[in-house]
């Protein structure tokens, strides 16, 4: 079958005619049809080399692991899962190590030891391919309503899981925003999203679902396509080039949350300076690594001390995470089917994968359409 690949050692990235496809399912194991898959920077990273390890004992690594697949086979130890269902997978498996709590756990996002593996990025094929097998614990199922966006699942895991532990984190301000008797919480705060991609556009959705005054904060003038999204939702898109951190400040108030996700040290080391009393700094992005640049280490210091302020990174994604973020998706295609379908702006064949993920990136989320039905 069908899969794109990327071979380090010959610097290539290229489909392969006859990848093997995968026996059926063992106990407890799915296959899946691949529907689509999208492509994001961890792929660009990848296919330049700079990021990713094939499996063990292969030359090269299939790429993809923003799924969208329907179950086609199931072994019967696995409860929910039917035929015809649709269902997005899990990207990280755990380690080995006795030791590792997280992993033994099943939350391997938080895996100690370093040496989990994920689909498609580090020691395991991906989803680039026609059909997959995998254990069922790693299988999200999804609604069938959500055919038209359900690749955008796995990148919104990302701000599920930022959005989890901020909830923990702000338990510490119980009186901030009072929840009306019989109301679920719902954040009264102001967050800043710093940048307009994928990740950033999703957060912002998530966060304006969540009550917050969203404000983004990105290079492109405005107005723009991404831009015109944001408004859509009721959130304030901010450019760079047109107001500083300063400016930026200025507009929107105590900053109580930065939502990191361009992936631009300097910028955000730019706006922590400007994050507000209370407020909760949040980095997703994964920055090249670049010439060192200047940083003022003691206002930003002063400031995590005499605004009681807190820093936190977050990577990958629990099962928690994925069923919020399906849970996040069906409310926001009711609240904004327009805006959520114009995150995909091109699907296009695998034939074209290698160029969309080598070339100069463009639009917000281009998807391979491996099935059309
Ligand atoms: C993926 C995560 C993964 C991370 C680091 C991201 O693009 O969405 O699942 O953990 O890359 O490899
Ligand atoms: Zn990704």
């Amino acid at each position: 079958m069908r899969a794109l690949a990327v071979a380090p050692a010959d610097r290539a990235v290229r489909i392969l005619e006859d990848f093997p496809p995968p026996g059926p399912p063992a106990r407890n194991q799915v296959r899946l049809r691949m529907l689509e898959v999208g492509i994001c920077g961890t792929d660009r990273e990848i296919a330049a080399f700079e990021y990713g390890t094939p499996p063990d004992g292969s030359p090269y690594l299939v790429l993809g692991h923003e799924s969208l697949a329907e179950v086609v086979e199931v072994d019967t130890a696995c409860p929910t899962l039917r035929p015809g269902n649709l269902a997005v997978i899990m990207v990280r498996r755990p380690c080995p190590h006795a030791e590792c709590t997280a992993c033994r756990a099943g939350r391997q996002d938080f895996c100690y030891t370093g040496d989990f593996t994920e689909r498609g990025i580090k020691g395991r094929h991906g989803f680039m391919t026609e059909f997959v097998v995998d254990d069922c614990d790693y299988i999200v199922p999804v609604p069938d309503e959500l055919r038209p966006v359900g690749v955008l699942l796995e990148p919104l895991t990302i701000a599920e899981k930022a959005l989890l532990q901020l909830w923990q984190v702000q338990q510490r301000l119980p009186w901030a925003c009072p929840v009306e008797p019989g109301q679920s919480p719902q954040y009264c705060h102001r967050a800043v999203v710093i940048g307009a991609g994928p990740v950033g556009l999703l957060g912002t959705l998530v966060l304006v679902q969540a009550g917050f005054q969203t404000f983004v904060y990105s290079r492109e003038p405005a107005p723009n396509p991404k831009s015109k999204l944001v408004e859509a939702v009721g959130a304030t898109y901010i450019s760079s080039r047109t107001t500083d951190v300063a400016g930026l400040a200025d507009r929107v108030g105590n900053i109580d949350v930065v939502y990191e996700a361009a992936g631009a040290s300097r910028v955000a080391f730019d706006v922590i300076r400007v994050l507000g009393t209370n407020g909760v700094f949040i980095f997703t992005g994964v920055p090249g690594r670049k010439a060192p640049t200047p940083v003022d280490t003691d206002l930003i210091m002063r400031d995590l001390v005499l605004k009681n302020q807190v820093v936190f990174g977050t990577v990958n994604a629990g099962r928690d995470a994925y069923e919020a973020a399906v849970r996040d998706l069906q409310q926001f295609m009711a609240r904004w089917p327009a805006v959520v379908q114009g995150l995909i702006t091109g699907r296009y064949p695998l034939d074209r994968a290698p160029e969309l993920i080598t070339g100069r990136p463009q639009g917000i989320k281009n998807v391979i359409q491996i099935a059309k039905d």
